[in-house]
């Protein structure tokens, strides 16, 4: 399998950063920066942001999305916000089952499960993250922690829905720590993740996917992780804050897509 015929996407997740106006200056002074390069850039912003934003980024290759919706169209959730509001803002993608959202707010791989579906349904494009805590990984049950997490958040989906969703592998231990993962380990968990799609929906679907590496990724050790061949981008916290580190990052593509030899 290989990650030469897949697009390189770089996401930015500014988690609960940025009024209105640093949005709108940091998005101002991206959109030169990132010119020359070849990968295509996500930016998860602050829902306060999305209309704001979205409108700055027409025709930028910056594609705007979300941190995290609610499983249902509407209702009496207070506080919720659904992915046709999402979408309406200008969001075309958005990122469910992250690690502060599954610690923090007690989701659950099922609440996951019924936030991707109804993200397909709406047309917006799931981020899938997955990742095992430092115990897990000190007792050795990373692969059964991320099987559980794969085969309960992406239940029911079908081949073509699968090829919709792309999946961030964000190990809970290098997440805002510096500690990002070795690239070889990183390519080890990737490729399991592919083997198991290739299982579960077909070789096709599995190659299509793309599979993003997250946590403490900087411009210093993103270029080796890129090298990977199951790696197809990044889902980045810290290092998305700042201009310069994420639009070193977005160019560390530059050209066409190579094409392995
Ligand atoms: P980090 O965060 O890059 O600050 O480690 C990654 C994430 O939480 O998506």
């Amino acid at each position: 399998m290989n990650r030469f015929k897949r697009p390189v996407v770089i996401a930015g997740n500014w988690k609960m950063y940025k009024t209105n106006e640093e949005a709108v200056e940091f998005v101002e002074d991206l959109i030169p920066l990132i010119e020359a390069a070849s990968s295509t850039v996500y930016l998860a912003v602050p829902y306060t942001a999305i209309s704001l934003v979205a409108s700055q980024c027409l025709g930028t290759k910056i594609i705007l999305g979300a941190q995290n919706m609610n499983d249902h169209r509407e209702g009496a959730f207070t506080g919720e916000i659904s992915g046709s509001m999402l979408k309406q803002a200008g969001a075309q993608f958005v990122i469910l089952g992250h690690s502060e959202r599954r610690q923090l707010f007690h989701e659950t791989n099922e609440f996951v499960n019924r936030k991707v579906k109804m993200a397909l349904e709406i047309g917006l494009k799931p981020i899938v993250c997955i990742g095992e805590t430092s115990a897990e990984r000190e007792d050795g049950h990373t692969i059964k922690v991320l099987t559980s997490q794969l085969k309960h958040s992406l239940a029911g989906l079908n081949e073509e829905q699968m090829a919709q969703v792309m999946l961030a592998y964000e190990p809970i231990w290098a997440i805002g720590t510096q500690q990002a993962a070795m690239p070889s380990v990183a390519e080890e968990i990737h490729f399991f993740c592919r083997r198991y799609l290739a299982n579960q929906y077909g070789t096709g679907t599995a190659e299509k996917v793309l599979i993003l590496y997250g946590g403490s990724v900087k411009p210093d050790n993103a270029g080796l992780l890129l090298e990977q061949n199951n790696v197809d981008g990044f889902l980045i916290g810290t290092a998305s804050l700042s201009v310069d580190s994420f639009g070193e990052i977005v160019n560390l593509s530059k050209g066409p897509l190579k094409t392995k030899t």
